[in-house]
């Protein structure tokens, strides 16, 4: 199949090819994000693979349809950047790789948390400078520190699992709690219990309606002063002008962000020649207790073969009328081929 993919880099080229081996599909690499005005790109492609920050919404997807597209194929899990309703109105197939080592972005969630808490950031640049004072870099230990992890979904049990293995106290939240998670000796608590009793809060929950600026300042101001606020699932779970003002008051002691919910126009470009306009985002760096990295969780050797095989294998269950990992408008998926009924029609 003929696949325009979007927001390329040229990582991505070589893991698509290298999975491709397998598949045989035809690229067409594209450097732009997907919007309005780069949808005329797709032209002559049957689907567009896309990333985390294109723009697939109704207006966009009218485009593509106009051009003969019909499947769109996301490179990521989250699909919040994608117009459910409207792709199934107009008759598109969306799939996306559910799942891709949940190990990277768990293992990106902990090395945020120690970076924060001993202040590795900035005895990395101190030492560089000649300065080996100790002042300002005292942590505490994670063994017996109560961890809040909200959403234990593939991420959020990884993350449960490693913080056991430190020693952490282990309180989580989800609408469906998980077995294996209380098997790792987590405890299911509310929202409010979990903000007055712990130290450290890390986000891994999809971003939905419901979870959209769930961290407010009615939320902040519920939680123990100075409490670590990590976020890699997706930024606008924050309210980031909230946590500014908490962090100013002191109510918030450390953020770690691999996420922020304007990132779409700053993440994965080198704009180190640019003024950033961003007051916002420009605002959080300026904070030492602030750690921001740029989407990156998914960034491992591992993650990133899996989303390449995964997608490819996608789109070829496509070609071959199959559903795998394909959406539904209200986001869950549909039946796979096997389990489908003889008249399910994709
Ligand atoms: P998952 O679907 O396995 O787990 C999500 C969990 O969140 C589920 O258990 C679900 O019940 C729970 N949940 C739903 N609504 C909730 C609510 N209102 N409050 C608390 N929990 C709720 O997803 P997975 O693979 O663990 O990914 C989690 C998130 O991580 C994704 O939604 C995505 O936004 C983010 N992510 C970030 C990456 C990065 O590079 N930084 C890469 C991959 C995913």
């Amino acid at each position: 199949m003929k696949v325009a993919v979007y927001n390329t880099k040229p990582w991505v080229e070589c893991f698509f090819w290298q999975a491709n081996a397998n598949y045989g599909h035809e690229f067409v690499f594209i450097y732009e994000r997907l919007s309005e005005s780069s949808a005329r790109l797709a032209k002559g492609c049957q689907a567009v693979c896309i990333f985390v920050n294109d723009n697939a919404s109704e207006s966009v997807l009218r485009r593509l349809k106009e051009m003969g597209v019909t499947m769109i194929a996301l490179r990521c899990a989250g699909f919040n950047n994608v117009d459910l309703v409207a792709a199934e109105k107009l008759g598109f197939c969306v799939a996306r790789v559910p799942a891709y080592s949940p190990y990277a972005v768990a293992e990106h969630t902990i090395g945020l948390i120690l970076a924060l808490n001993r202040r590795i950031h900035r005895a990395n640049q101190r030492v560089r400078e000649g300065n080996f004072s100790l002042d300002g870099l005292l942590g505490f230990d994670l063994h017996g520190t109560p961890v809040g992890i909200i959403g234990t979904g593939k991420i959020g049990q990884v993350v449960c699992q490693i913080l056991g293995g430190f020693g952490c106290q282990l309180y989580a939240y989800d609408p469906y709690p998980n077995d294996a998670v209380k098997q790792l000796g987590a405890q299911y608590v509310s929202l409010d219990e979990m903000y007055a009793k712990c130290l450290i809060l890390t986000l891994h929950c999809p971003l939905v309606p419901e979870t959209r600026y769930m961290i407010n300042a009615d939320a902040i101001s519920k939680m123990q002063p100075g409490v670590m606020l990590i976020n890699t699932s997706r930024g606008a779970l924050i309210d980031t002008r909230a946590v500014i003002n908490g962090l100013k008051s002191a109510r918030i002691g450390f953020l770690g962000l691999d996420v922020y919910e304007e990132e779409a126009d700053l993440f994965f470009e080198d704009l180190s020649e640019q003024i950033i306009q961003d007051d916002v985002f420009a605002r959080l760096l300026m904070f030492p207790n602030v750690i921001v990295t740029t989407h990156q969780g998914f960034f491992t050797i591992d993650a990133v073969q899996g989303i390449a095989e995964t997608t490819l294998s996608n789109i070829t269950a496509f070609e071959h009328g199959q559903c795998q990992n394909t959406l539904t408008s209200s986001g869950v998926h549909k039946p796979s081929a096997s389990a489908a009924p003889a008249a399910y029609v994709e």
